[in-house]
């Protein structure tokens, strides 16, 4: 067998799962759409909670996807052979359709065969599972179940803190089986538990595959007991097994970024790094996933996730020289900038096969996607470069953290890392608490959101989506229909909404606004959900939002009058509550200027 690509991969687990019955999900956006209690998808299944939960998906029992995820828990990590902060994560789904001995057997099959999986060598495969505790029973079962592809001595039982997966402290969770490799030179042959748990350790055994048996319910982090249904949740990491299967010892050796660290390498000369040339081209690739995804650098969220990724590229370009090299005349951040778009143009051609990054050759539309992302990048690069050899030079003085980063841009995990390089301890409270006194730059909801969680399908949120849809309905009455909502955000406090309209809101169109969402409220009107081709919507105008994707099948929601006649019909995927006369009073707080042509109004309940 020739040596499969990681598009062959991505490829082969979609048609594997499909020729079993699985619908192919389309990866959905890095930003949950309507989850505000995680920045970014972390894992395949964050899309699909929901139905994990007991809602019925509209493509069926059976699902597979690739689905972009970020996780930035570890980003100091990042460097070493296996740690990213964007990756792709294969995964298969059955909501309470097959159990254990399909998952099982398929993730056996694919990995192992030669025609429809990766031909991976069956004696280097190891198997963890669940132990047992007074939450869940040891499982046998997926032992019996194993014991039909492996040999019972290279399955091992392991613990709660090894062998159960959730996303958060709420939501669906469960015990796993994870698959592993050897990936030493002359293979490892039998080992038992102790010479196992060593070899998982160092790194001569690596995770590759994780089985997970979401039957239970996890609440404020206790698991309470099981769900309705019982799901099979998979996640492979698509970086990870294709550095396996292309026999490399680190991903960025793999096909996925060797040709950018090629670039990397020729344009440093002598002044080469291997880590820092893993850190930039992990945090180029991320940078342009997030702006493809609609992200732009911000202080806060996710706009200030990206803008960490981007300074922090930055730095380490400035290490390997990018920043000195000059044209004549050019401005120190144009020869930097170059480079940067060059390692970005690569990943646009090695993604071509997917749609997250624009086609090359494609459409006028595909292209002005990766001009986006050549052009945002390049503002935030400039941005910084301004600041960034004097801000170096300020850090050399021991200059206040807090001068670094409202001054020259440097965030403040930035500061610590360069400081933890020279052996010097930052004062992280003290900056923490000048932060908080600084009212511009509110990162402590990032802060929380990095802590993970579930779908928020607080009480609270479920209002503020609902008032949401009755504020654009408003907003197009008083405004005019023209007016179309152009992004979203909703958190346990407060809703936002931006939209295009090309002047200031008046007070008394908002107070007009106000008044009618207020009576729609009185009127106590039923909130309907309905499943419908997303063609159907179309043609009924439910509302979308500009630029969002969406699949073939849609839920609606309607807001009801009676008669047939509604307030507001719009593509969405819930939750919301069932009748207005639960939202409570809505409250318009601030109306302002978002960019050219695109105001925001921020509004709260009471
Ligand atoms: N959802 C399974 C995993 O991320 O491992």
């Amino acid at each position: 067998m020739t040596t499969l690509s990681s598009s062959d991969i991505r490829a082969r687990f979609l048609a594997f799962f499909k020729a079993r019955a699985h619908a192919i999900l389309p990866s959905a956006s890095l930003v949950p759409e309507n989850d505000p209690s995680v920045l970014f998808n972390t894992a395949g299944m964050q899309p699909l909670v929901p139905y994990l939960m007991g809602q019925k998906h509209p493509l069926g029992t059976r699902l597979a996807s690739s689905q972009k995820c970020v996780r930035t828990g570890d980003i100091e990590e990042v460097g070493n052979h296996k740690n990213l902060t964007f990756f792709e994560m294969l995964g298969n789904w059955s909501l309470g359709d097959y159990f254990k001995e399909d998952a099982i057997k398929w993730s056996y099959e694919f990995l192992t065969s030669k025609e429809e999986g990766l031909g991976l060598d069956p004696a280097r495969l190891y198997v963890t599972v669940f132990e047992g505790d007074e939450d869940a029973p040891r499982d046998l079962e997926a032992v019996e179940i194993w014991k039909n592809y492996i040999p019972e001595n290279r399955i091992y039982f392991l613990p709660k803190k090894n062998n159960w997966w959730s996303p958060g402290d709420n939501g669906p969770c469960g015990p796993d089986t994870e698959m592993f490799y050897d990936v030493t030179p002359n293979g490892l042959g039998d080992m038992t538990h102790d010479e196992y748990v060593a070899a998982d350790d160092d790194g001569r055994v690596v995770e590759i595959w994780n089985d997970v048996f979401m039957e239970y319910e996890k609440k404020d982090g206790l698991v309470i007991g099981k769900l309705a249904q019982k799901n099979v949740d998979t996640g492979s990491g698509l970086e990870r097994i294709t550095m396996i299967v292309q026999g490399k010892s680190n991903v960025y050796d793999s096909d996925l970024f060797a040709p950018v660290m090629n670039i990397i390498k020729d344009t440093a000369g002598d002044l080469y790094d291997e880590k820092s040339a893993r850190i930039i081209a992990d945090h180029v690739k991320a940078s342009a996933m997030l702006i493809a995804d609609g992200v732009r650098p911000s202080n806060k969220d996710q706009g200030y996730v990206l803008r960490r990724l981007i300074r922090r590229a930055a730095i380490r370009a400035k290490k390997l020289g990018f920043f000195e090299k000059m044209e004549p005349h050019a401005e120190e951040y144009e020869y930097s900038y170059n480079v940067f778009s060059d390692l970005l143009s690569k990943f646009f051609e090695l993604y071509e096969d997917t749609d997250y990054l624009g086609k090359v050759s494609g459409s006028q539309v595909s292209s002005e996607k990766h001009l986006l992302v050549l052009d945002e990048f390049k503002k935030e690069v400039e941005k910084f470069s301004k600041t960034l050899e004097l801000g170096l030079k300020e850090f050399e003085k021991n200059t206040d953290p807090f001068v670094l980063a409202t001054t020259y841009g440097f965030p403040i995990e930035l500061t610590e890392e360069l400081a933890a390089e020279k052996g010097v301890a930052i004062d992280r409270a003290g900056f923490d608490a000048k932060m908080k006194a600084h009212q511009d730059l509110s990162r402590s909801g990032s802060a929380e959101k990095f802590k993970g969680g579930l779908a928020n399908t607080n009480e609270t949120t479920v209002k503020l989506h609902t008032a949401h849809h009755l504020l654009l309905a408003a907003l197009q009455e008083v405004l005019g229909k023209e007016v179309k909502q152009k992004g979203s955000n909703i958190t346990e406090e407060r809703l936002r909404i931006d939209f295009n309209f090309d002047r200031k809101v008046t007070p008394e169109e908002l107070a007009k606004v106000e008044s009618l969402v207020n009576g729609w409220i009185a009127e106590k009107l039923p909130v309907m959900r309905r499943e419908m081709p997303r063609e159907e919507a179309e043609a009924l105008g439910a509302e979308m939002e500009f630029g969002a994707k969406y699949p073939d099948i849609v839920s609606v929601y309607t807001v009801q009058k009676p008669d047939d006649a509604y307030v507001s019909k719009e593509f969405c995927g819930g939750p919301h509550v069932t009748n207005t006369g639960d939202i409570g009073v809505f409250k318009i707080q601030k109306e302002e200027a978002s960019s050219a042509g695109i105001r925001r109004i921020k509004a709260v309940l009471s």
